[in-house]
């Protein structure tokens, strides 16, 4: 029998529907916390986003339709504040404090050089899912402007090929790993 991929009404069969599965464990479990809370999206999405990493489309749609919030609401809510995610974070999570003592001390010069190297910009990750670009108001290390954070660490007294170094550095280390 020949491939439907050359039918052209193939976009208009039905497929079943891609929530009649129940929702996994730890998804269930957030829905179960705030059920009955009408309130309470924000705190749903919030919590979503730390198991996952990021809010999926599956995440948001079992949302909606678990929780009876309209699912133009919830792409309403989670499009407004720039704290969610619907993308998957790249393995390591470049923030560039943006801060005043940083700003002063030129790191929009380190933030450029960033996004030239990586060939993204500002809330992307690379094609190669390795690192996410973001800024960041102030990490609370001013003394150390301009900062850097890596993951979880902190680098200061940052230059744009210190900040680069300290990227290529870590792809080296995992790679000997
Ligand atoms: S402004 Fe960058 S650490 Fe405070």
């Amino acid at each position: 029998m020949a491939s439907d991929k050359s039918d052209p009404l193939r976009k208009y069969v039905y497929r079943g529907d891609p929530l009649a599965e129940p929702p996994p464990p730890e998804l269930s479990a957030i829905f179960t916390r705030h059920r009955g809370a009408p309130d309470a999206l924000i705190t749903v999405l919030e919590d979503i986003q730390r198991q996952y990493g990021y809010l999926g489309q599956n995440h948001l749609q079992y949302l909606a339709r678990q929780l009876n919030f309209p699912l133009a609401r919830v792409y309403g809510v989670v499009t407004f504040y720039n704290l969610f995610r619907l993308d998957p974070p790249g393995k390591h999570q470049i923030r560039v404090c943006r801060g005043t003592a940083c700003h002063v001390n030129h790191s929009a010069a380190i933030l450029s050089h960033l996004e030239n190297a990586l060939g993204i910009g500002v809330d992307e990750t690379t094609p190669d899912g390795e690192f996410t670009l973001q800024t960041v108001a102030c990490v609370g290390a001013c003394s150390l402007a301009p900062v850097l954070v890596v993951d979880e660490h902190t680098y200061g007294r940052m230059t744009p090929d210190a900040a680069w170094r300290t990227l290529t550095a870590l792809d080296e280390r995992e790679a000997a790993a």
